[in-house]
């Protein structure tokens, strides 16, 4: 599914009024019970007793505006074994996703338009969600030549990453920001130096226990410095996506309001840490790695205070014979879309170290704008782009619970609080884990 509001109402059922559900949106002030009604996969109208042609009861429900997660890998093309659009879309909608960012480190990469439209063409026909393309910033994500980027814009590019590997060269990463710009297509940067980046997880004490070689906190640190200077310095559109350090989030802080820079981090670094690594599982090894408590603690605080933006999940599905491996020999990351909600309402909100407000805020409404270059939430006039959460209920990570194609989540066997039951997409239920009946008009 594209971001055309046209293609999203022909599809969209009459009239439907979603009553009595919790509605959340922190950038439109909403906070109470109120009834929702869409028309043409807008929304038309919030207040009370409102009709329509039909209705959907949500009474205990939470309705937040879509989740928007603006890094994702979909392995499509080439790695369709792990997760294809129709999958990964799933697992999106699943989570409550509405819209998703698709890297670009698939086989073959997409660093040229012919790969970018047919891409293009493919989410509008498999695609539950709205999903972006992004393009790579190099060539091959090699960080030598730059790709053509006005080419790849004018076949339906995004934006641009190298995500998975990040630019090593500050004069190559500088000359793309300069490009980025002049072609209009924001940069989505993956900051890790690979002359420090040479371990398998944080080195730390837990690296050290479990005589696993490490790669220490400045791999970040020091490119994720270099991607803020530049940033400041070209005026680029600069995304630094999966901030784990402490320190980087303080950099973020320090260059905030010093360019069009924003940041993100992940549900991962938010609620699991280093410690995992003593299980010596490949499951637990991902890029950037799990850092200790105290950098968790800190990238939380700049979360909560919005020096950090937004979450982001960095879904990576990976095939079980590329998981279930030593740490040394295992592919990083973890699937996202499906756990995002929950791992972070149980561990933060629910615990009282994140006002629910700030998480919606972080998972809907920012992410939102950042993609739409506008405003995004829950007022009369927006796509009908919503989730519907249970935040009462309970449910345990299992693999055959996922939408995902992949089973490599850092949560199975976790019980988790709030379930995402319904989303939907420009009016359409693109998922629906309550078995939603509509009721006519009464
Ligand atoms: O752990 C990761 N896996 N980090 C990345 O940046 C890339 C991702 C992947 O593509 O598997």
């Amino acid at each position: 599914m594209t971001d055309g509001p046209t293609e999203a109402a022909t599809k969209a059922p009459d009239d439907l009024v979603i009553r009595g559900a919790h509605v959340l949106d922190p950038a439109s002030g909403l906070d109470g019970v109120t009834d929702v009604l869409l028309s043409s996969g807008h929304i038309a109208e919030v207040g009370e007793n409102l009709r329509g042609t039909r209705h959907l009861d949500a009474d205990g429900l939470h309705l937040f505006p879509g989740f928007v997660d603006v890094h994702a890998h979909w392995r499509t093309p080439g790695r369709e074994d792990e997760e294809t659009i129709e999958t990964g879309s799933a697992a999106a909608a699943a989570g409550g996703f509405t819209s998703v960012v698709m890297m670009p480190n698939t086989d073959p990469i997409v660093d040229r338009p012919v790969v970018v439209s047919g891409l293009v063409r493919r989410v509008e026909r498999e695609s539950r969600v709205r999903a972006y393309v992004s393009a790579a910033l190099h060539e091959g994500l090699k960080g030598e030549r730059l790709t053509e980027m006005r080419l790849l814009k004018e076949a339906g590019a995004f934006c641009v990453s190298d995500d998975g590997l990040g630019t090593q060269s500050a004069g190559v990463l500088r000359n793309g920001m300069l490009y980025a710009k002049t072609a209009g297509l924001p940069v989505i940067l993956h900051c890790e130096d690979h002359t420090l980046a040479t371990g398998v997880v944080h080195d730390g004490v837990a690296a050290a226990l479990a005589g696993v070689p490490g790669s220490p906190g400045s791999a970040e640190d020091v490119a994720t410095a270099t991607a803020l200077v530049l940033a400041a310095e070209t005026g680029a559109k600069v995304h630094i996506t999966h901030v784990s350090t402490a320190l980087s989030a303080a950099l973020v802080g320090f260059f905030k309001g010093r360019g069009d820079i924003t940041a993100d981090t992940t549900p991962h670094h938010l609620t699991l840490t280093d410690e995992l690594v003593g299980m010596l599982e490949g499951m637990y090894r991902v890029n950037p790695p799990l850092r200790p408590d105290g950098d968790r603690l800190e990238v939380g605080k700049a979360l909560k205070g919005g020096i950090l933006d937004f979450v982001a999940t960095d879904h990576a599905p990976h095939a079980s014979e590329e998981k279930e491996l030593p740490l040394e020999e295992a592919a990083p990351g973890f699937l996202g879309h499906e756990t995002a909600f929950p791992a972070l309402y149980t561990e933060l909100v629910k615990s009282g170290k994140l006002p629910l407000s700030r998480l919606v805020e972080a998972m809907a409404c920012a992410p939102g704008r950042w993609v739409a270059s506008g405003a995004y939430g829950i007022f009369a006039g927006a796509p009908a782009d919503l989730a519907l959460v249970d935040l009462s209920e309970e449910w345990t990570v299992r693999t055959g619970a996922l939408a995902s194609r992949s089973s490599n989540s850092p949560y199975l066997g976790r019980r988790l609080g709030g379930r995402v039951v319904g989303t939907m997409v420009g009016g359409e239920l693109v998922y629906d884990g309550m078995g939603a009946k509509f009721g006519a008009r009464t």
